[in-house]
Order: structure tokens, then sequence, then C-alpha cells
């Protein structure tokens, strides 16, 4: 547990010391940085379709070449080990597992062989995430997300995974944030595959959950020796003022952001306010018998990826019909007061002291990781060979000290990530949104370590951080 502050080896003290197996790592997703998008057999997937569409991300940018990071893995271990991370979060692309037949690709699967072994020589923790957003295009076309086998056929590919990383890989998140994937992707669309569905979004939802509890079984059976986990985009949702229409919105977001989510993977059964808040949409009968047994499976430890909170209110006289909350038109989102990062997101690292509280608080929680955290800004590499990120540095020590306070408070947290080790495609965003520790000129690909990246190291090498001011 936290401790006083201690003297370190590098001779000053750190008032916020982390518990002494902390893992301090830095994330990144396959289809953000790998590139090489057709080497060794890999099949299209619903970003690569999507990308290419026209209007679909800022600049028509796409992961073709991203930080080509396929190529160039080696180095990019190097820098993880320079900046001193003790542990990497990278997702495995099923397009490059499974061939467009569904066959499997070993040559694709050899990639991630090779990654894991240069991160364990580098004493590095590998972490591997089995679907980070990139659905092999062909499994779309038979339906996607609101098809139910597109669950079963995660759970054969997590197997075949299994079987060739299970020996080496020291914790496995099934998912990265299903809400993204099926509200964005299904609901709003202005994630791939672009649908624009709410009751599809819903959907699934449930087979995103199904395809977590098939792959967690998959996992098991294979014996692997790393823990199993999956990644929520978890939010602090707050009322905006403290009348019943505010705290009325405030729950109905919390159930459609973290409790849709938490109720059936920890309690065995979806919140019944969510169901009655969704039955326009749907009535749920997707949902089978076995299915909640299946999700609820034991997990070794539970991550977050958090960002901002949400502050929401209802004004009652609002209606959003491009809310990805489907059901919730009449809720309106607002900044919180203070600054926000270039991608709008207010800074407020409250909001991941009470995340990791309230998890702790509501539910009988598995061991908890901050599987992403992170902040974009415009940086520029100066003649000097610098990247003065002075507001990214800010962003990381504050929430690393909001997740010290927690821990302080008795929140079981085990490690933390930055998103991201790399700049990278930001998603519908693409090349504009820079959150890498490490910066990349798109042209050269030429790495620079940020400022922050440095920093990040220091506080790795002390074991804390100072209280910031
Ligand atoms: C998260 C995603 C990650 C990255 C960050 C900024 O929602 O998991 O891939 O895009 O946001």
């Amino acid at each position: 547990m936290a401790g006083p502050a201690a003297q370190t080896s590098t001779g000053t003290p750190v008032e916020l010391r982390f518990p002494k197996n902390f893992w301090w790592g830095a994330a990144t997703a396959a289809y953000q940085i790998e590139g090489a998008v057709r080497a060794a057999g890999r099949a299209p997937s619903i970003w690569d379709t999507f990308s290419a569409a026209p209007g679909r991300v800022a600049g028509g940018d796409t992961g073709e070449h991203a930080t080509d990071h396929y190529h160039r893995h080696r180095h990019d271990v190097d820098l993880m080990a320079e900046l001193g991370l003790t542990a990497y979060r990278f997702s495995v692309a099923w397009p490059r597992v499974r061939t467009g037949t569904g066959g499997v690709n070993q040559a694709g699967l050899a990639f991630y062989d090779r990654l894991v072994d240069d991160l364990l020589a580098a004493d590095i923790q590998p972490v591997a995430t089995l679907y980070h957003w990139d659905l092999p295009q062909e499994l779309e076309d038979a339906g996607g997300w609101t098809h139910r086998d597109t669950a079963a056929r995660f759970g054969e590919y997590a197997a075949v995974v299994a079987a060739r990383l299970g020996d080496r890989v020291r914790m496995w998140n099934t998912l990265n944030e299903p809400w993204c994937s099926a509200f964005l992707g299904y609901g709003i669309g202005v994630h791939a595959p672009g649908r624009r569905d709410q009751a599809a979004a819903l959907r699934a939802v449930h087979h995103l959950l199904l395809a977590h509890g098939h792959g967690t079984a998959a996992l098991r059976a294979a014996g692997v020796t790393g823990g199993v986990s999956l990644a929520l985009n978890g939010g602090t949702v707050r009322p905006r003022r403290d009348t019943p229409a505010d705290r009325a919105a405030a729950r109905r977001i919390d159930g459609l952001l973290n409790r849709i989510f938490l109720d059936p993977l920890l309690r065995g059964a979806y919140p019944a306010d969510v169901l009655a808040d969704t039955a326009a949409l749907t009535d749920w009968s997707f949902v089978r018998d076995g299915d909640l047994a299946l999700i609820a499976a034991r997990l070794d430890a539970l991550c977050v990826n958090y960002y901002q909170p949400d502050l929401v209110s209802d004004p009652g006289d609002h209606h959003d019909p491009g809310t990805p909350y489907p059901g919730a038109e009449g809720v309106r989102f607002h900044p919180t007061p203070g600054p926000v990062t270039a991608m709008g997101w207010s800074i407020d690292p409250t909001g991941l002291r009470d995340l990791l509280l309230r998890l702790t608080r509501d539910y009988d929680v598995p061991p908890l990781y901050v599987a992403e955290n992170g902040a974009a800004y415009p940086d520029e590499v100066t003649p000097d060979g610098r990247v003065r990120d002075v507001e990214r540095l800010d962003y990381l020590h504050r929430h690393l000290a909001a997740a010290h306070d927690a821990i302080t408070a008795g929140v079981d947290l085990r490690g933390y990530f930055v998103w991201s080790l790399l700049d990278n495609f930001e998603w519908a965003y693409g090349y504009d949104k820079r959150f890498g520790l490490i910066h990349v000129d798109y042209r050269t690909q030429r790495r620079t370590v940020k400022d922050s990246g440095r920093w990040y190291g220091r506080a790795i090498a002390r074991g804390g951080v100072d209280r910031p001011r």
C-alpha cells in the first residue's frame, strides 16, 4: 500500500509513493499504430473499409501506414525500455490472425509472438487486448456485432491466440471499450462499421459481452498464465444541479455507460432501470438462457479507461437525435468548468478518483487497473529536438496523484497505463490528435520522446510522484 514519503534510489523524496509491484505502463492498439495492412496475409477489417470511405475520418486519414510499428516494433520496444515501462498494453489484430475465409493465419500470429518475446527480454510485462475495434470485414458482412455468431467466432479466435501466446502474456483484455464499439459503431455511426441504428447498438452490447464470455472461457480452457480481464471506458457521471431532473439524467447516462456492462459482468444481470429506459427500442429478447452466466464468469482484474467525467442535465426542452446514448435524447452534456484538451475533453482528475472509489464501493471488484489515461495536445518538435508538452505532463501528473488518492482511500489499484506510447491514428480524428509520450513524424517515422515521456520515466524510476501544486 501507499506509504509515507520515502527516500528513493535517485535520492529525491517521493510524496506519493505507489505500491512496490505497481505496473507502470503505456497502451496502444493495433489499427492505430501497426500500418502494414496487407502484410503476411492480413485480411481487411471494418476500420480499413470505414477509413477508406470519403468523409468518415478527418483529413481522409487511414491506418494504412500509421506509425509503421509492424516493421519498427523492435525500436519501439527499445524506446519503452528507455522510458523504464514495466508493462505494455497492445492489441492483437483479429484480421491478422483470421484469414478472410475463416482459417488461422500463423504468419500473422508470428508478429505478436516476436513482440511478446521482445517485451519479456526487455523486462516489460505484455498485456494483450484481443479486440480493440478491428473486426474482420468478412464477419461484419455476415452481420457483425448485431449477429450472435460473431461472439462464438471471437471465442475461437481467443483460443487460437491463447494457444500461441498464453504462456507469456501477463494479462489479457478480451475487449477494449465495448461501449464505443456498440454505440459509436452501430448506434451513431461515427466509428466503424458506421451503422446508425440504436436498437442494433443494444444488440451489439449484448453480443460483445457474450464474446467476452466466450473469450474468457477459451482463455481459461487454454490454461493461460496471465489474468483475464477487459477494459471498460468507465465514467463518473455527475448531475449538473441537485434537482430530480438532473439526477435522473445522471442515473440514465450512468446506466448506459457503466452499469450496462458492470452489472452483467459482476452481478450476472442487466440493470432493471436500463432495460426500462431502452424498452421502446428493444425487448432484449436476444439475451438467451445461459448467456449471463457465461458473461459473469470470474475476472482476475478489471481495467478501466478514463479521460473525463460527464456532467449532465435534463433541461426539459432539449432533444439531441445524435446522442450515442439510446433513448437519452433529452439529456444535455456540459463541459466541467476549467481547461480542456485538444479533444475538447474536460480535465478533471477527481473523476478518476471517484470512478475507482465507486467501483470499489458498489461492486465486488477484482483488482483494478487504469488501462488508459492521457491527453491530446498539438505537440511540435522544436529545433533542439525536444517536445515541451507541459500540459500533457501536468495532466498525467494530476491523474497519477488522483489514482494515488484512490489507493490511499483503500482501492486495490495495481497499475496505470498512459494512452498512448506513441502518437497514432486517433480513429475518426485521424493523425491530427496526438496522445503519445513519444512524438511521431509521420513523414519520416522519426520518434522523439516528449518531455512528458521523460517525466513519466523519472516517476517510474522514483516509484511515485510529488503532490502536484
Ligand atoms: C479510447 C480508445 C483509444 C484511444 C483513446 C483516446 O477510447 O480506447 O483507442 O482512441 O480513447
